[in-house]
């Protein structure tokens, strides 16, 4: 049975609360019908909380096929760090055979990564989000000025809900700081991806994703080829709708 609880009450108990008490609410609600989506990234805070709070929680991670070396190793840590069955969810391979066959494997510095990452990220996480009641993200509000300065602890999530239930997507690092986020790695002398220390900020996938610079935004790496306004691969789509 889908959980509809009422939007306004999730966003009372969760906006401006800790990321854990974000978290807890989440589980509480939810039960086994959320799921945390982990990029392999600094978002690893998110999967230290949760599994603290609920040792059972439930994790996935979109495998797009070009992620870099060190974030297939350190997806592996976390899995064995935290003793997680993390679930890799792979993409269509016919769909992405046709495309590398008719566009080559690097079509996205042509015409755009909006093709890639739709059959790369877009597709198996609709797959994915088809059958859970709530997501969990890392999403942060101090990420991109552009696109995330608006990200709610919790709201209704209209990109990839199917049918007639509403699917909610909880994003309880909003609040956090960059600086927030790696204290807390530090402090608590957290696993981190190895990319982290050689430039890299945010992290994607191998060909999309470069080191930014001292004083650059962490998401100028991401995609630099595209504008600023664009730097989102859909996963999180209703960051656009203020900027379209
Ligand atoms: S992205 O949309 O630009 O790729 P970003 O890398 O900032 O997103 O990560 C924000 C959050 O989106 C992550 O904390 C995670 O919850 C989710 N996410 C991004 N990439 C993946 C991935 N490959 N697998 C699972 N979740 C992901
Ligand atoms: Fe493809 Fe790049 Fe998107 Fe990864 S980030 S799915 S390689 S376009």
């Amino acid at each position: 049975m889908p959980l509809t609880p009422n939007l306004h009450a999730l966003q009372q108990a969760c906006t401006g609360k800790t990321p854990q008490q974000i978290l807890k609410h989440a589980m509480e609600t939810f039960g086994d019908q959320l799921w945390l989506s982990f990029s392999g990234a600094e978002d690893v805070v998110l999967v230290d909380m949760a599994r603290k709070i609920n040792p059972g929680v439930q994790v996935f991670c979109l495998d797009t096929g070009r992620l870099h070396p060190e974030t297939y190793r350190f997806i592996e840590e976390v899995r064995n760090h935290y003793q997680l069955d993390i679930e890799v969810l792979l993409p269509e391979a016919e769909a992405v055979n046709t495309m590398v066959r008719n566009k080559g494997l690097f079509s996205f510095y042509q015409d755009g990564h909006q093709e890639c990452c739709g059959l790369r990220k877009m597709a198996p996480l609709r797959k994915k989000l088809a059958t859970v009641g709530a997501w969990a993200t890392g999403q942060r509000r101090d990420q991109s000025p552009g696109t995330r300065s608006q990200v709610a602890e919790v709201e209704l999530d209209t990109t990839f809900a199917s049918g007639d239930s509403p699917l909610y997507k909880f994003n309880p690092l909003a609040g956090m700081s960059s600086e927030e986020v790696w204290a807390y790695i530090r402090m608590l002398e957290l696993p981190y991806n190895k990319l982290h220390e050689q430039g890299y900020t945010s992290i994607g996938c191998e060909p999309c994703t470069r080191p930014v610079l001292p004083n650059q935004h962490e998401r100028e790496g991401r995609w630099w080829w595209e504008e600023a306004a664009h730097k989102e691969c859909g996963l999180h789509a209703g960051n656009l709708e203020d900027n379209r």
